[in-house]
């Protein structure tokens, strides 16, 4: 990865239509600065006139005009000034960016879901999302009881929410088969450790919800039964109990 700090300094002079002005750049592709640049820039309109490059270690003329002040300017103090901005500028500026912006994570939240429960001959289909996640370079595949799914899987991109969040989204078509486990996992900069989120049940969300209603309804069927049962026999002793009354006399009278 190419990293590259630019700072425009608003050193711009415009005057009828022309500008002249400085562009300042600490440049590097390593986070250990091993490579860190001090490239200080000056344009006239859109060309470059002369510049310094720390690596060069001395100013560089590009026009007619700027070779002779790059000779000049190589004579004098601000040369010296120049060579120590590696150190003064570029280092600790880049070092506070490099925390504050490069280093920066954001962990993903992971959500899996069932897109397509399997059925007769047709295989099921997961998705795995990652939601929220910054820097964009994420690494997202599936686990079949630890073994990584090479078959069967498309995912999406990276793709940018606009607002430094990313998310990216993978589906996996597998037909189930039972005890099985299946995994999503993530690796993001944002976790030392790989995240990973087992897929709960065998049966995709829309069919839970039937068989719990399904369940529900068959539960209150039976309290329902049972309290008109209960409601019966509480009635229907008493009323036995009436008649046997109307016919103990009769009992009695036998007796007698
Ligand atoms: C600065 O000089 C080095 C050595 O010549 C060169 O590799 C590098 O590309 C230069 N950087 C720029 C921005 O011109």
């Amino acid at each position: 990865m190419i990293l590259i700090l630019q700072l425009l300094l608003a050193l711009s002079l415009r005057a009828d239509g022309y500008d002249w002005y400085q562009v300042l750049n600490c440049a590097f592709s390593s986070s250990d600065l091993s490579d860190l640049e001090f490239i200080d820039t000056f344009y006239f309109n859109k060309d470059p006139v002369i510049r310094f490059n720390s690596t060069v270690g001395r100013f560089v003329g590009f026009t007619e005009f700027g070779v002779h002040n790059a000779e000049r300017w190589n004579k004098g103090p601000f040369l010296q000034q120049e060579r120590a901005e590696l150190d003064r500028y570029c280092k600790p500026n880049v070092k506070l960016d490099i925390t504050h912006i490069l280093e920066k994570t954001v962990k993903p939240k992971i959500r899996l879901t069932s897109e397509k429960q399997a059925s007769q001959g047709h295989p099921a289909l997961l998705m795995c999302s990652a939601y929220g996640f910054y820097p964009p370079a994420i690494d997202m595949y599936w686990l079949r009881d630890g073994e990584k799914v090479t078959s069967d899987v498309v995912s999406t991109e990276e793709m940018a929410d606009g607002n430094w969040y990313y998310q990216i989204h993978s589906h996996l078509e597998y037909t189930p088969t039972s005890g099985e486990k299946i995994s999503c996992v993530v690796e993001h900069a944002s976790s030392k450790k790989p995240i990973i989120v087992d897929w709960g049940g065998s049966f995709p969300d829309s069919d839970r919800d039937k068989i719990f209603i399904g369940a529900s309804g068959f539960v209150l069927g039976i309290i329902l039964s049972t309290a008109g049962f209960l409601y019966y026999k509480k009635k229907s002793p008493g009323q036995i109990r009436e008649s046997s009354a109307d016919i103990d006399p009769s009992g009695v009278l036998m007796s007698d």
